[in-house]
């Protein structure tokens, strides 16, 4: 009998040699290559073949893998009119999960069996993702879904559908290294996620699909946006002390503070952070960034000591507002970015697979005596 873990804390689901995550160091690597490394020297389509094919490419190798993701970002007219019937208040993330269900529809099937194919689904998914996101977010404030430009790299393509110019090199970088930080993450719920689905040998859209809907809660990637509403909410700097035993007292949680696994800084935290120097030099500083220190400084005073500091997500949302990124699609660019991850878990997990079934610590009755419908205590039945 093994002891029952409430949300699997620590307990190993897989085997896997894409990510590693030393929690108390800090420290994350991709195939053994430090983040830091990566974000500063690699770009996400080099990222996305490491994740996928476990060694960085060479050149005409990284070359190939552009083209082919270039290739696949355009949507079908069946997509594009699909989204144009989306309620203009849904979600981005629940109308991203529509889309990609959508496009299991739409993608030869067997992939699944035969490995010769995968790789190429894996490319299709990974393309058209962003191209999704930037369509419903035209749709929804009435503008016309514009297509995708093959000669832009796929994150200087996404600034462009959702602002209507091409971005400058420094927005096109931090995007693009904001996608190489969120682009893998060890077993956490969506990629987890995605690994049960696919083990049940579901099409890949199907298993992505699930992902999507995991990352979209708050305790995982949908604190981002809400780190930015709770830093308004604060107000000013004078404020956070307050507002911090406030939270405390009803014991609330802070967004975008605490990890799973991680027990000091997140490593991406220290990354995104960095970018908003010239981020501010270009486009004016962001009081909300004073008040973030703030808040950091005083919940590693006060709750340091349980190992509770920022995590990915408690910069990102300052990042992508200076970029001119509406609040509600941060979740969406961090699927766009995990979905490379996701997908290298896909493969991963069909090259062995084994079908996910867990057991469960019964805790109800047994042996029940049926009770016929005549018999049935109607004030009970209908409370
Ligand atoms: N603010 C305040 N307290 C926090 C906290 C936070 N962000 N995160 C954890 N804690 C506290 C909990 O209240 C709990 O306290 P208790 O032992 O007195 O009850 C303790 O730390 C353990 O929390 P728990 O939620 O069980 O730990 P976990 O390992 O499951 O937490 C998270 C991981 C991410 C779910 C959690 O830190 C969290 O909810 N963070 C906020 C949401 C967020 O930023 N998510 C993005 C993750 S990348």
């Amino acid at each position: 009998m093994i002891d029952y873990v409430p949300g699997l804390a620590k307990v190993p689901a897989a085997e896997s040699s894409i990510s590693f995550i030393n929690g108390e160091e800090g420290i994350l690597e991709y195939r053994g290559i430090r983040i830091e490394e990566l974000a500063e020297h690699s770009n996400f389509e080099e990222v996305t073949y490491l994740l996928l094919d476990g060694e960085l490419p060479n050149e005409t190798e990284l070359e190939e893998l552009t083209h082919k993701i270039s290739n696949a970002r355009s949507l079908s007219p069946s997509m594009k009119s699909l989204i144009a019937h989306f309620p203009t208040d849904a979600h981005p993330m629940a109308a991203l999960q529509t889309c990609v269900s959508a496009m299991g529809m739409e993608m030869e099937r067997s992939g699944v069996q035969d490995e010769s194919v995968r790789r190429h689904h894996a490319i299709e998914i990974i393309g058209k993702m962003p191209t999704m996101v930037a369509a419903c977010h035209r749709a929804r404030t009435g503008k016309k879904i514009v297509d995708p430009d093959p000669s832009l790299t796929r994150s200087a393509d996404f600034l462009r559908m959702i602002n209507d110019e091409i971005p400058d090199e420094l927005s096109t970088k931090v995007m693009d290294v904001s996608l190489v930080l969120h682009a893998d993450h060890t077993m956490n719920a969506s990629t987890f996620a995605a690994r049960v689905t696919a083990s049940t040998e579901s099409e890949p859209a199907a298993a992505i699909a699930a992902a999507v809907g995991s990352l979209s809660g708050p305790l995982h990637g949908g604190a981002n946006e809400r780190v930015l509403f709770m830093l308004d909410e604060v107000g000013s700097i004078e404020a956070v002390s307050e507002w911090f035993d406030g939270k405390m007292e009803r014991k609330e949680k802070i967004m975008g503070l605490g990890h799973r696994v991680y027990k000091t800084k997140d490593p991406r935290a220290t990354i995104l952070q960095g970018l908003k120097t010239a981020l501010f030099e270009k486009h004016g500083a962001s009081p909300l960034y004073e008040i973030a220190v703030e808040l950091e400084r005083i919940a590693k005073e006060r709750i340091g000591h349980r190992g509770i500091y920022p995590n990915v997500d408690f910069y990102s949302g300052i990042v992508y507002n200076k970029l001119g990124i509406p609040t509600d699609l941060f979740t969406p660019i961090f699927a766009i970015s995990r979905v490379s991850g996701w997908m290298a878990h896909w493969l991963e997990q069909m090259k062995d697979n084994r079908l996910f079934r867990p057991t469960q610590v019964y805790t109800g009755r047994r042996e029940v005596p049926y009770v016929p419908m005549k018999d049935r205590d109607k004030t009970v039945a209908t409370s």
